[in-house]
């Protein structure tokens, strides 16, 4: 089983890089499967209906996401009808949505769990026990398991990483934009990198006009960030999984730039 896992999808650039690049990808790679963070594809902040009906139509099976998943107000209907649009699982009960759930894939079942770190970030429950519960409840249905973590800190990430160790197939990382190079497969099978990468404009303060955080950082004045234009590239990891066991194979890391 081969996943294709995109990094945060940064507004239309992001959404064009998609339209553009996926189809390629999915069969230089035999994909089987498309999951893609997508808390930043509206301009540059959260879901519509709209937008997540795109991404669909252009191959992405589902979309997970992270903090920013609230910023536009029709998620909050779309989060409960579309079955699949995750949001972090460690949200407190009542929120809308979920945060984990099993898709069919081919002959086999695939389980994701989105979780949000809380170093540096709003204070959710505890990312370790919700996605080991959420990992408990998949697993009576699935081995294969993949674990978007939407974390800033490095080392609430690569903890997790060895917390789930043996038990997801994959742990991979989103929401610094950043693409790190430590992908790797852990010693009980779990393939793990600290963060995915972003898919959207390059020449950008991760997604945003430079000018605008420039700005902002100098005079720490309130600045409207619009989303950058230049050098749009996607940003991914392949994962590939045996079945039987859940176990990673294998994780490759994936940069491509549009019109290359
Ligand atoms: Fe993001
Ligand atoms: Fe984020």
């Amino acid at each position: 089983m081969k996943i294709l896992f995109i990094g945060d999808i940064v507004g239309k650039p992001g959404r064009e890089a998609v339209k553009a690049l996926l189809p390629g990808l999915k069969e230089e790679h035999s994909v089987d499967f498309v999951i893609a963070n997508a808390e930043n594809a509206s301009g540059g902040s959260g879901i519509t209906l709209k937008v997540s009906e795109e991404l669909f139509s252009y191959g992405v099976d589902v979309l997970t996401s992270g903090d920013h998943i609230w910023k536009k107000k029709e998620i909050f209907e779309l989060i409960n009808q579309d079955e699949r649009i995750l949001r972090p699982v460690n949200y407190p009960p009542g929120a809308p949505g979920q945060g984990k759930r099993v898709f069919k894939v081919n002959s086999d079942k695939v389980g994701i769990i989105n979780v949000n770190g809380r170093v540096f970030m709003d204070p959710l429950e505890c990312p370790f026990k919700a996605a080991l519960s959420a990992y408990e409840e998949l697993s009576q249905e699935t081995k294969i398991i993949i674990v978007d973590i939407h974390a800033e800190a490095t080392s609430e990430k690569v903890a997790l990483g060895w917390y789930l160790d043996g038990k997801a197939s994959a742990v991979l990382g989103t929401h610094t934009h950043i693409q790190t190079a430590d992908e790797k497969v852990l010693p009980r099978g779990t393939a793990y990198i600290t963060d995915v990468g972003m898919c959207g404009p390059y020449d950008s303060v991760i997604g945003r006009k430079v000018d605008d955080v420039l700005t902002r950082f100098l005079t720490l004045v309130p600045v409207k960030f619009e989303v950058a234009e230049e050098n749009i590239q996607l940003h991914a990891a392949v994962i590939d999984i045996d079945e039987k066991s859940g176990r990673a194979r294998s994780i490759q890391r994936i940069q491509e730039k549009l019109n290359a």
